[in-house]
């Protein structure tokens, strides 16, 4: 090498490390270098394992979803397909198991992106939805068509907390010969792993609980290795990588997720506790409430003493009521979102379900002052003090 710009672009060659580096290194790397033209040729025909292009595959993003499979599934039989967000796992996911003619069966509370992507986008392509009840079983099966392609679940729905009877459920699906494919973002694997309920795709959006600290946006897909691979091929056609920085973000947030989820679904517990009592309250939903109309099936489901940090608290006099609540928070944050170390508050009617009229909202369960609060990792006791006075100065 004798030319400069040769050598700026090469380098030296590279040091070697003999050790494993306690933190796996971040493959920032669009892609690999192959050691002859046969490797390169038998890398990308499958006949030999390795890495050619990181929209196809990276270790970074793959050390992540593998980490997660992992947590969904102690066994180590299920494997993970990293995303670049929650909505690309969903779409991929959709896209893999959907043709033109299919019928989707999904939750009437469907995640806002979820029933968009269904609705606005997967029903240009001729799929057709039905949305149902998704707690009432026999509701879900008697939606059921013959061109049905997936039964569709979310584990916590947004803002009810209301739980979903997964191996209920997951009969239905079986019974169908179908796929039962649950977003498990409000859980996470610490609350709840849904394979263990006979659900055959779990998927997250990594940006809530699994990253943990509101930095990165991501997703992931676990389940048995030959239906994952088939969402993989539809996130290698249509770009839903995960970037390396991001998955090392999310890798690294995952390894006290168990520490944060533990100590924020205490909070939440307290939160509600405290929220029910106060005279303002004329409904708090959370699963720890024995008023919750889910409280028995969370216990069944749900690992002991957990039920989710998100609590959706509503206010006497409706919607100006649950605005006023928000604009009443001095600790809690308003912002959307979930799952990280900083409580955030937003008045659901105004922001996540922003396309309902308060009709709509009521067929879902959902009053027009509720307001969701995702609790996160401050002293409880502040977050009494913070909502109780919000609320107080109504
Ligand atoms: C339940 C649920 N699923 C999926 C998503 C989408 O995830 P992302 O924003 O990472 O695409 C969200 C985002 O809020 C969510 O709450």
């Amino acid at each position: 090498m004798t030319g400069d710009a040769t050598r700026a672009v090469h380098g030296p060659a590279p040091r070697e490390v003999r050790q494993p580096p306690l933190v796996p290194p971040v493959y920032r790397s669009a892609t690999f270098v192959f050691d002859s033209a046969q490797q390169t040729a038998d890398v990308f025909a499958g006949r030999e394992e390795g890495w050619s292009y990181s929209r196809t595959d990276n270790p970074t993003a793959q050390a992540f979803a593998d980490a997660v499979a992992l947590l969904e599934d102690p066994t180590e039989v299920a494997v993970g397909q990293p995303f670049a967000s929650g909505m690309a796992a969903i779409c991929s996911t959709l896209l893999a198991l959907c043709d033109a003619g299919s019928h989707v069966v999904a939750p009437r509370e469907v995640y806002g992106g979820t029933w968009s992507l269904l609705t606005r986008q997967l029903a240009r392509f001729g799929v057709e939805t039905t949305f149902v009840d998704g707690t009432d079983v026999d509701a879900v099966r008697a939606a059921l068509r013959p061109e049905t392609a997936v039964l569709w679940g979310e584990v916590l729905a947004n803002p009810t907390m209301s739980v979903a009877d997964l191996p209920g459920l997951a009969q239905v699906a079986r019974d169908a010969g179908i796929p039962f494919a649950v977003d498990a973002t409000f859980a996470s694997p610490v609350v709840c792993r849904p394979l263990e309920h006979g659900v055959d795709l779990v998927l997250h959006s990594a940006t809530k609980y699994l990253g943990g600290h509101s930095d990165v946006t991501g997703g992931v897909v676990v389940g048995a290795a030959a239906l994952v691979d088939r969402v993989r091929t539809v996130r290698i056609d249509t770009g839903g990588a995960l970037a390396p920085d991001e998955a090392a973000l999310l890798s690294r947030g995952l390894t006290t997720l168990p520490l944060r989820m533990v100590r924020q679904c205490a909070t939440a517990n307290t939160v509600a506790a405290a929220l029910a009592a106060h005279p303002r309250v004329v409904r708090v939903d959370h699963p720890s409430l024995p008023s919750h109309r889910d409280h028995a099936l969370a216990q069944r489901l749900f690992a002991p003493g957990l039920y989710g940090a998100v609590v959706t608290v509503t206010p006497s006099g409706g919607r100006a009521a649950g605005m006023a609540l928000v604009d009443g928070l001095q600790l809690v944050k308003r912002a959307t979102s979930l799952g990280g170390v900083v409580s955030k508050a937003v008045h659901v009617a105004t922001t996540t379900h922003l396309s309902m009229d308060d009709e709509s909202l009521a067929a879902a369960g959902i009053d027009p002052g509720a307001v969701r609060v995702s609790i996160g990792l401050e002293d409880p006791e502040d977050l009494v003090e913070d909502l109780t006075r919000a609320l107080d100065g109504l």
